[in-house]
């Protein structure tokens, strides 16, 4: 474990390839960039300095990262005391010999993510551009479920899948896994705002807020409890960013997010534990607090608040990250207006 200013870098998630086998109509990677797997000498170097610096939480993510040809490999090298791996993959590519290294390896497997957009093929299959991935994906959740493999749903909304996420919700309480809704599409990290055109308009994404608040017992959501967020650590979107994780691109490159072309580094040129520690933009970025959004600081809807600093630069013009799309502070504002009326018709039928 390394401490820099008291901050502990515990999470590195890698970007294994940028490749997929699906064109998600939401993704933040534009399809014009889904074409590289990271080199796998880099690789070895990179979780090889995972290990010295006693990283606890490897993250493999793409693209679709059961497309790299060492995959399995790099399942295998993430097996030091302590570490855990989390997998971000749409579970089409999963086969026996991957679930077979999943199982041998389990104590270091704290969970595979997936996305499930809809139970429905014509739907799910809709959002990602393939038949038969709704299928896979499926079977996918049910297998790694048999072998006792933790495996948490979360359910992107956009405009085609609006209405599918409480089915997805149940789909996996039957077979008692964790899932979640994710009604906040950032745009696409070259700054052309295609898929926003797939995001919920603000009467869908409230219209969500409204359904989980009135099905709060099966969806276990807290970002829409007041309190949730502690001001003491500014904005939520800043709470995280390189406080206790980094991002590595396909390329090496260090970025505060994944899906922001912001590049802090060159693991092909300086260490990882040197960019962290030594890093001017790992620094500056450290920095950044509720002062640099003087709107924010009296904002009612600051818990609320689900802005990010890589959907700011993805969606404005000249890539500047402190400036808010109108549409977030729009969502808080009645994200807090419906919470507060929830609480308030709760206490009167108390
Ligand atoms: C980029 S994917 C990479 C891993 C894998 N291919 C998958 O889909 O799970 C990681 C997660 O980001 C979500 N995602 C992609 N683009 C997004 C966007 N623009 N806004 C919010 N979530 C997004 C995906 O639905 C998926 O859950
Ligand atoms: S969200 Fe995942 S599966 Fe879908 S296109 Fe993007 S990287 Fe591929
Ligand atoms: S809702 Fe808007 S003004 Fe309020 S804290 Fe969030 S970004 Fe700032």
């Amino acid at each position: 474990m390394f401490y820099s200013d008291q901050v502990i870098l515990e999470i590195v998630q890698l970007e294994l390839t940028s490749r997929c086998n699906e064109q998600c109509v939401h993704c933040y990677i534009s399809d014009g960039i889904k074409r590289h797997d990271m080199d796998s000498m880099l690789l070895w170097d990179i979780l090889n300095q995972c290990r010295n610096i006693g990283i606890k939480q490897v993250v493999f993510s793409g693209g679709e990262p059961m497309l790299h040809p060492d995959f399995l490999n790099a399942v295998d090298r993430t097996t030091w005391d302590g570490v855990k791996i989390r997998i971000l993959s749409n579970l089409t590519e999963l086969n026996d010999t991957i679930i077979e290294k999943l199982k041998i390896n389990k104590a270091h497997i704290k969970e595979i993510q997936t996305s499930l957009y809809s139970v429905d093929p014509v739907i799910h299959d809709k959002v990602t551009n393939v038949p038969g991935s709704c299928e896979l994906t499926k079977q996918g959740i049910k297998k790694l479920t048999e072998q006792n493999i933790p495996v948490f749903i979360t359910c992107p909304i956009t405009t085609i899948n609006k209405n599918s996420y409480p089915d997805v919700l149940a789909f996996a309480k039957r077979l008692g896994l964790r899932s979640g809704p994710n009604n906040m599409i950032t745009a696409q990290s070259d700054g052309s705002g295609k898929n926003l055109q797939y995001r919920l308009d603000i009467n869908d994404a409230v219209q969500v807020i409204q359904d989980i608040l009135d099905n709060d017992n099966a969806y276990d959501d807290k970002r829409f409890f007041p309190g949730y967020h502690n001001l003491d650590d500014a904005l939520p979107c800043v709470q995280n960013i390189c406080k206790n994780s980094i991002f590595v691109n396909v390329r090496g490159e260090i970025i505060p997010q994944p899906g922001w072309n912001k590049v802090l580094g060159d693991i092909t040129k300086k260490t990882l534990l040197d960019i962290w520690q030594n890093s001017p933009d790992v620094i500056n970025m450290r920095k950044i607090n509720l002062n640099d959004f003087p709107k924010c600081i009296t904002c009612p809807d600051i818990h609320f608040c689900v802005m990010s600093l890589e959907g700011n630069a993805n969606e404005n013009p000249q890539g500047d990250p402190f400036v808010i799309p109108d549409y977030l502070c729009a969502y808080a504002r009645y994200a807090r207006i419906l919470v507060h009326s929830y609480h308030m018709a709760k206490e009167v039928i108390v």
